[in-house]
């Protein structure tokens, strides 16, 4: 029955056809059969006998192992295949928004590793997670980003706010108070920083928003 349960509760073809294999082979071998096994203990208890080890319902012990085995060894092997699936799917399938007018980009996972390698260097400290410490409500989700003015949802606008950062109503430039190139004079870690930097820092922050909207930005729940 435990085995019927888990078989049902797989979905995929693959599988779904090594576990009907199984449960033909554990049908058509004496002893496995799950009915004679269930009976045996009420017999035991009716004639008075003691239940011993002996008594208890046993599969073919090489065949349990072969099942046991076998089984294992589907569930890994669609795992496998299941990741590594979406770890392409991630990478080079999400289009990434580069200007406001549906220009988009598809990132090497190359540029994602140093995008995320500079943002920990020189954003990470404050913007964790996508979130803002100090000021949570202006986040790196991109609801936040979406809703300042100009817009900060693009590659372009954000590589534009790294340079000269301004207030979530786009009034005031914080480029004294916030990391800038334009005053990149008192923000050390900002000096060494070429455009291509800013470009790589900008679609990685896009991309985490795609790949995981819920974390990103989500808060202390989540770091
Ligand atoms: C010292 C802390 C600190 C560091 C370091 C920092 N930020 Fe920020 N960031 C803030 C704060 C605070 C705000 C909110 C500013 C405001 O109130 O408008 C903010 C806002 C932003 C916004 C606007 C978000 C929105 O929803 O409009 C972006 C984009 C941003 N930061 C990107 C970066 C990037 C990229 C880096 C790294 C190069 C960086 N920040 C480094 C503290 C920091």
């Amino acid at each position: 029955m435990m085995m019927a349960g888990t078989c049902a509760a797989r979905p995929a073809a693959a599988a779904l056809a090594l576990c009907l294999a199984l449960g033909l082979l554990r049908a058509f071998v004496p002893g496995a059969a799950h009915g004679a096994a269930a009976q045996r203990p009420a017999a035991a208890q009716a004639s008075g006998a003691p239940m011993g080890m002996g008594e208890q319902p046993q599969e073919s012990p090489l065949l349990g192992a072969a099942t046991r085995l076998l089984a294992g060894a589907a569930a890994a092997g669609l795992l496998a295949g299941l990741s590594a699936g979406a770890a392409r799917a991630e990478i080079e399938d999400v289009a990434i928004p580069v200007d406001g007018k549906g220009k988009t980009r598809n990132l090497s996972k190359e540029e994602l590793i140093r995008g995320k390698r500079l943002f920990n260097v020189a954003c990470g400290t404050c913007h964790v997670g996508g979130g803002t410490r100090t000021n949570q409500s202006v986040g790196l989700g991109i609801e936040e980003l979406s809703g300042a003015f100009p817009p900060r949802n693009t590659i372009d606008s954000l590589v534009d706010y790294i340079n000269a950062p301004t207030t979530y109503d786009g009034l005031k430039d914080i480029s004294e108070v916030h990391p800038s190139i334009i005053a990149a004079d008192l923000w050390p870690k900002m000096r060494s920083m070429k455009q291509q930097d800013l470009y790589d820092i900008s679609a990685y922050i896009l991309y985490q928003n795609y790949v995981i909207p819920e974390k990103w930005g989500g808060g202390k729940q989540y770091y």
